[in-house]
């Protein structure tokens, strides 16, 4: 039996004057030749272990001196309150056991690469920027479950093999279902469509995977999304429930993450700006208004990214695009009663140039039209013939969206590019580590 205990370094502040036992990393080491200071860190925190040449035996000196950046160790210390240190606390070190001294370390204080510090994406994680980016990914997709677990929502998962294209055919990944053809999912929608009609109101959340060949801040090839999806509903609901699960997101973070966004030097009052209710701007009016603004852009195009842009400049709160030409969107898309040619969709851009991080839509719930759409896009309708049958038993207007958890990190957290939000990114060029 040890006489101390094995704490977090989280822990510490509640164990004041004790004697305690961490397991920790060494992140970085100085030497006055009399005293030794050592960062440590544990995953839950920082704190900075000293020791005086004095007061410590030799060996334990010998110890701590041969200690090298991410050498693993235990490290037993009294625990002393020192206003001056970030943590508030320093361990006095009474006793080391080196479990490893770690070798030639790759990632060291200096700058490095961005080529570099992906392929070295296991060890990079390690820093405090790093960690700090996935404790607030993690907070987000904590936040986001329960926001919608108390509004009435069920999570469903839905399958990530699949027979058939949700988002069109063209950036599937292709694989093999013993001889029959598969694909990873785009999108978990139109199976989410299903479970709506039998639990009201569902969201899913988890991977998908688009092989989308362009390489840009803003795309993975596996991404996180969630994916609520609801019966009885009509645009204006869904707009609602968007804008108040962003702002309840971004609230919490703003409350609860304060480190990790100091970290990150994250301008808080660019998230303290974010406020209900968020603009609604058509397409129609912000194509209008990027003319006006010397953009080359017709109706009947897409945005392009310094489009999104521009838009979203205009604004502190994300902003809402809605009713795009039936052409640039999604087969499953309502058309607008009174003008066929724009369906009742919306597009959710972030500020700062972070682009879009949800669409969103109303779905046909009109069987004839359904089967129209069906031919019109030349999709097989015997590979569909379940999702037909949503509407043939019991159609109702429903409606959601999909919002890319990497992208809301991204803007969270302040960052360029999309890479730095999720553990292992899987882009373009890039499929190590
Ligand atoms: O707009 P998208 O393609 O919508 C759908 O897939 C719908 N079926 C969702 C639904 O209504 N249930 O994708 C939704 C969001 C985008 O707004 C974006 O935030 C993110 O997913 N996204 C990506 N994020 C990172 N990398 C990519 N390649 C992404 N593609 C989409
Ligand atoms: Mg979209």
């Amino acid at each position: 039996m040890r006489d101390e205990q094995t704490v977090m370094i989280s822990q510490i502040a509640a164990r004041d004057g004790q004697t305690v036992r961490l397991g920790a990393w060494m992140a970085h080491k100085r030497s006055s030749g009399k005293i030794i200071f050592l960062q440590l860190r544990d995953g839950s925190g920082r704190i900075q272990a000293v020791l005086s040449k004095a007061q410590v035996s030799a060996l334990v000196w010998e110890k701590a001196s041969s200690l090298t950046q991410e050498s693993s160790l235990w490290c037993i210390g009294s625990v002393r309150a020192e206003p001056r240190s970030p943590s508030g606390y320093e361990l006095d070190v009474i006793e080391i056991e080196v479990i490893q001294v770690a070798q030639g370390y790759p990632i060291t204080p200096k700058e490095h690469g961005t080529d570099f510090l992906m392929d070295h994406r296991h060890l990079w994680l390690r820093t405090p920027r790093q960690t700090a980016i996935m404790r607030i990914r993690a907070v987000l997709m904590e936040s986001i479950q329960s926001f919608l677990n108390s509004d009435g929502f069920t999570r469903v998962d839905p399958p990530i093999l699949t027979p058939s294209a949700c988002e069109g055919t063209s950036d599937l990944f292709h694989t093999n279902y013993f001889d029959q053809d598969a694909y990873l999912t785009q999108s978990g929608q139109l199976y989410m469509e299903a479970a709506a009609m039998a639990l009201g109101r569902v969201y899913s959340f988890g991977p998908t995977f688009r092989a989308e060949k362009s390489k840009t801040r803003r795309h993975l090839l596996e991404f996180w999304m969630l994916e609520p999806e609801m019966a009885f509903i009509d645009l204006d609901d869904n707009l609602l429930l968007q804008e108040r699960l962003v702002q309840h997101a971004v609230r919490t973070i703003l409350e609860n993450c304060t480190d990790e966004l100091s970290k990150l030097e994250r301008d808080r009052t660019k998230l303290e700006a974010v406020l209900q209710p968020f603009p609604r701007i058509t397409y129609d009016d912000a194509i209008a208004w990027l003319q006006s603004q010397g953009h080359e852009i017709s109706w009947g195009d897409d945005f392009g990214s310094p489009h999104e842009t521009a838009i979203a400049d205009h604004h502190s709160s994300p902003v809402f695009i809605t009713h795009y030409p039936a052409g640039i969107k999604a087969f499953y898309m309502k058309p607008k009663p009174d003008r066929p040619e724009v369906v009742e969709c919306a597009d959710l851009l972030a500020p700062e140039g972070y682009g879009e991080i949800i669409g969103g839509s109303q779905r046909i719930d009109d069987p004839e039209l359904l089967a129209a759409r069906f031919e019109e896009h030349g999709m097989p309708v015997a590979d569909y013939a379940w999702y037909l049958d949503l509407r043939k038993y019991g159609t109702v207007p429903h409606g959601g969206f999909g919002l890319g958890l990497e992208r809301l990190v991204a803007w969270i957290c302040g960052l360029d590019h999309v890479r730095e939000t999720i553990a292992f990114p899987r882009m373009l060029y890039r499929f190590y580590p």
